[in-house]
């Protein structure tokens, strides 16, 4: 019996990848997810056949083999890619440039060339508002110009390029870039979430673990900005609001040409805004230690999203109240799973 057609999630495992999955999965797509298991755990695969009461077809494999890749998406099946393979860590990719360009540049154009000898041409890229650079002006639309202060926001760059230029070549590509702002939270049953490795480097794990103890005091990197409380202001979006965008990108590509387009919620939330709304909503205390600024980091970020809204008939449903509410349900839930 001829299979429905598939969707590849590269980097499905992840913490943006399996909640992709699990909204792809129980709205009735057919997800299959390739992951090399380098930033996440074979754990969460049984987690999300918990949540949408079956098992999803998993390949423990890297983007950079070529013949994996198209073995995979010809026996799959496979229609259109989301591609959300790729190292992530700003710090790390200043340490380790060359490791960034190789796994996230050639790994994307090995995926490519898979594609392309298997005459699939429909991509939604896991993209970063991080391409923005500095913002001159706020709230950013994708028409901003487009700058990159660290190797791994460069490896963004060069992909969107990459992509831009491959399209210019064959217009029988169809291309969504998915520029994401700030993504936490996690999916409301609290058994998927962020899971990261070590001390944690992105605002809403730290806090996490310093509401359940591990953790003695969040850094505050700076409240000296020219923000309305002096400390960073980002565009936190509910990685759930963030799954479903994907999922109407994916329903609308065979529209697109090759687009960029904003996933945020187009609110501002300073550093303490999140951290009162998560102590109100969960009713803990978060202690902290104002810091000097931290390089790198920008004042103030947040998207302008009416394109989303035009072109994916997408916007935000989830409050900054869901977000830190689903990440303490996600923290406590993480702290009982093993190693
Ligand atoms: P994540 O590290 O949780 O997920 C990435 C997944 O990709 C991991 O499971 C990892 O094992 C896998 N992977 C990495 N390199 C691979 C390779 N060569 N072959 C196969 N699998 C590979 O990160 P995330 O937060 O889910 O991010 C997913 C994507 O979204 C990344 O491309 C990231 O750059 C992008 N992004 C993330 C954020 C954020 O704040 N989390 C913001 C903007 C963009
Ligand atoms: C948010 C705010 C910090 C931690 C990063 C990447 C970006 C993208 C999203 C991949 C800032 C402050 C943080 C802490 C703090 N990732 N903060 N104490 O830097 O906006 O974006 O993640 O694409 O590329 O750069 O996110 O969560 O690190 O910081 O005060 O312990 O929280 O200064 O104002 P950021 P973040």
């Amino acid at each position: 019996m001829k299979q429905s057609p598939t969707v590849l999630l590269t980097g499905g495992a992840g913490f943006i990848g399996s909640h992709i999955a699990a909204e792809l999965a129980l709205a009735g797509h057919e997800p299959v997810i390739l992951d090399n298991l380098c930033n996440s755990k074979i754990g969460v695969l049984d987690r999300l056949s918990s949540i949408i009461g079956r098992s999803l077809r998993f390949i423990q494999g890297d983007i950079r083999d070529v013949e994996l890749v198209k073995h995979t998406l010809a026996t799959h099946h496979v229609q259109s890619v989301i591609h959300l393979a790729g190292l992530k860590a700003v710090g790390d990719s200043v340490k380790e440039p060359l490791a960034y360009y190789d796994n996230n540049v050639v790994g994307t154009l090995r995926l490519l060339e898979a594609m392309h000898a298997c005459n699939v041409r429909s991509i939604v890229f896991s993209s970063s508002a991080t391409v923005y650079g500095n913002p001159d002006r706020l709230p950013l639309r994708e028409s901003h110009p487009l700058s990159t202060t660290n190797p791994y926001g460069q490896t963004k760059l060069v992909i969107e390029e990459m992509l831009r230029d491959l399209h210019r070549s064959d217009s029988r590509w169809h291309i969504c870039m998915l520029r994401y702002f700030n993504p936490i939270g996690a999916h409301a049953s609290g058994m998927i979430g962020e899971d990261p490795n070590g001390v944690p480097t992105n605002l809403m794990p730290f806090v996490q673990r310093v509401a359940a103890g591990e953790l003695k005091e969040l850094p505050v990197w700076g409240n000296d900005y020219d923000t309305p409380d002096g400390t960073g202001v980002r565009d936190y979006i509910h990685v759930v609001d963030l799954a479903t965008g994907h999922m109407r990108a994916m329903e609308k590509l065979e529209s697109m040409g090759c687009e960029a387009i904003n996933l945020g919620t187009g609110l501002g939330s300073s550093v303490l805004d999140v951290v009162r709304t998560f102590e109100r909503v969960n009713g803990v205390r978060i202690p902290l230690a104002i810091k000097a600024r931290r390089p790198g980091d920008v004042p103030a970020c947040y998207a302008d999203p009416s394109i989303a809204f035009e072109r994916l008939g997408w916007k935000t449903q989830r409050t900054l109240d869901d977000m830190c509410r689903d990440a303490w349900t996600w923290q406590q839930f993480s702290a009982t799973l093993g190693g």
